[in-house]
């Protein structure tokens, strides 16, 4: 478990990115925390760092949203970005028959915590939670796969802020 610092919106977008880095196809990302904690934020973080086209906004009102690398910069893996806010069920999710699979892919999911853990062997999860000062605390925590090991790989949390 590694708890991370983010002042602020744009320390979170990075905090994303630089996480991107050791994210490879088959990634199953969780980011929990409540409305406003910053979930998108991190996600667009995620894409901008991955090299994906196209903008990473909020997906609530389409559920799930696929991005295309984008050849000019990308490291040629797709984002699928989930808002699993009005899903109950791991089964809803497999019925989104995403044009992308898991395999493929870097999957996010905003409120997915307790819906899609099964869709992976493993999964990263990131716990965002808001202060009064509106800064924000992520708690990233993996299970499955050697997260630890590949988050100190690249040293990704301590660049992007942590103590
Ligand atoms: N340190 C910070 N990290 C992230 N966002 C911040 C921070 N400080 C301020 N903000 C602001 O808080 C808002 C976070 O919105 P965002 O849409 O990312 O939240 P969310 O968790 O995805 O919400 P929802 O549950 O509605 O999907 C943005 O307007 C952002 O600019
Ligand atoms: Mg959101």
């Amino acid at each position: 478990m590694t708890v991370v610092q983010l002042r602020t919106a744009d320390d979170t977008r990075e905090f994303g990115r630089r996480l991107a880095h050791v994210l490879r196809a088959g990634d199953l990302v969780i980011l929990d925390g409540a409305l406003g904690a910053g979930k998108t934020v991190l996600a667009q973080g995620i894409g901008a760092g991955l090299g994906v086209a196209g903008d990473v906004t909020s997906p609530t009102f389409v559920i799930a949203r696929v991005h295309r690398p984008d050849p000019a910069r990308g490291r040629g893996v797709p984002l699928v970005h989930v808002d699993a806010y009005r899903l109950k069920s791991l089964a809803e999710v497999d019925d989104l028959d995403l044009d992308a699979g898991l395999e493929e892919a870097v999957t996010v999911v905003e409120w997915g915590e307790g819906k899609v853990e099964r869709l992976a062997d493993a999964h990263l999860t990131v716990r965002l939670s808001r202060h009064d000062d509106d800064t924000r605390t992520a708690v990233v925590s993996g299970v499955g796969d050697d997260w630890a090991g590949r988050l100190r790989d690249v040293d990704a949390l301590a660049a992007a802020g942590g103590e």
